[in-house]
């Protein structure tokens, strides 16, 4: 090999790398804003005492370095609410082909979290939820410096509250501080996809409005609690508050909004970049819908590209009509039945003084595993 070829491959090499990396950024806008939720695995440790953990964090985007700086003792609030996060998308989606497995490789989501989908979308205003919902209660029990109970409920009949229940409120009840939840999760949320390299881009317009029918969602589940105070439950003191539901009844409610989600396309006019439902015919969606851009794969047979694992090898129920059952969740391929003999204690005594002695039972356990 004479020195001039070797010049020239090592040009050519620099060509390479050039484009690459030019590909590279090109093709890897942030426009899920998603990073974020990954924090529980690798900041589950993290101490939040000072601005360097912001803005050595991984897994922060512009406008979240700078809220994080300025909220420090959030941060450790915003980590739990991607647990939280985690284990309502598995929660919600145990008994479904796709079970939501994958949120685990966050922040390097796969394709069916990746690509724009319904499963996306129901991450997505999951983890918006989840964090103004965290946030919120964190507040009311005291956990945050900036923040405390929340606006007092209406009275019956719609009117502001009255003095006395304000004054009985004082010392009676604190509501979720649902203002704050909601104030500084689309702050946080939001923000990355409203920068001026996302804005325009089709899915960042998406995961926005996902985004924002998560914390709708949360708006509307508040509910007035009260409690009876006075001689004998005689209710002549009521204390009232303002109270969110545990997180599984949002994601009940978020799981059916992903059943009725509408599928959209990004319409470009000279005068506006909107996203319009792909089927003119359908009714145009509301701020309370979950929509998507990618219909995504039946998820029954192995598909990693198209972000499928398949179903083979997940168990089912052979008796029943329910997603769960082996008719569904085996795609018609079938399904095999593992018996095995499990034994337990049972029939357990507790004996004077001081011990406890049990029997061993058997008993045979059936397992229907999809082919
Ligand atoms: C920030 O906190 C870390 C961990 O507690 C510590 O090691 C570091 O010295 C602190 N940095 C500043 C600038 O205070
Ligand atoms: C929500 O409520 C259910 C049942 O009411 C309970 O099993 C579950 O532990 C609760 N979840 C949380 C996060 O509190
Ligand atoms: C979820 O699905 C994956 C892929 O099919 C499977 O490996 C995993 O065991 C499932 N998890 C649960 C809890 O069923
Ligand atoms: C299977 O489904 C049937 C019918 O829906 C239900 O009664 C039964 O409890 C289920 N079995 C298991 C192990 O979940």
């Amino acid at each position: 090999m004479t020195p001039r070829n070797t010049d020239m491959s090592g040009r050519d090499f620099c060509f390479f790398l050039t484009v690459a990396l030019v590909a590279f950024i090109h093709c890897t806008p942030n426009a899920h804003g998603l990073k974020w939720i990954a924090l529980t695995k690798e900041n589950r440790h993290t101490v939040w005492a000072n601005a360097s953990a912001c803005k050595s964090s991984q897994l922060l985007v512009s406008p979240q370095k700078s809220l994080c700086k300025r909220n420090l003792d959030v941060m450790p609030a915003v980590v739990e609410s991607t647990t939280v996060t985690f284990d309502t998308c598995q929660d919600q989606f145990q008994d479904r082909r796709w079970n939501c497995s994958s949120i685990k490789s966050a922040p390097n989501f796969t394709p069916d979290l990746d690509k724009g989908t319904r499963e996306a979308a129901f991450v997505q205003a999951l983890s918006a939820a989840s964090l103004a919902q965290t946030l919120a209660i964190e507040c009311s029990s005291g956990m945050l410096s900036q923040c405390g109970c929340g606006r007092l409920p209406l009275e019956d009949g719609g009117k502001a509250p009255s003095n006395e229940a304000r004054e009985a409120f004082r010392w009676g009840g604190c509501s979720d501080d649902v203002d704050y939840g909601l104030e500084f999760t689309t702050r946080f949320a939001n923000g990355p996809l409203l920068t001026t390299r996302n804005r325009d881009n089709p899915k960042s317009k998406m995961n926005l409005h996902n985004n924002i029918a998560g914390l709708k969602l949360v708006e509307s589940t508040v509910k007035k609690r009260c409690k009876c105070h006075g001689v004998s439950g005689s209710c002549n003191l009521k204390t009232c508050w303002q109270a969110l539901p545990n997180i599984s009844v949002i994601g009940m409610a978020l799981k059916r909004k992903y059943s009725g989600a509408t599928e959209v396309s990004f319409r470009r006019t000279v005068v506006r970049r909107e996203l319009v439902p792909k089927d003119p015919r359908l009714k145009d969606y509301t701020q309370y819908d979950l929509i998507y851009l990618t219909p995504s794969p039946d998820y029954c047979r192995q598909n990693f590209r198209a972000g499928s694992y398949g179903t083979r090898g997940r168990t089912c129920n052979r008796t029943s009509p329910r997603p769960e059952g082996c008719d569904l969740m085996c795609c018609g391929r079938g399904f095999k039945t593992f018996v095995s003999e499990v034994t337990e204690q049972c029939r357990c005594k507790y004996n004077w003084c001081c011990y406890v002695t049990c029997d061993e039972c058997r008993h045979i356990v059936e397992k229907d595993v999809c082919l």
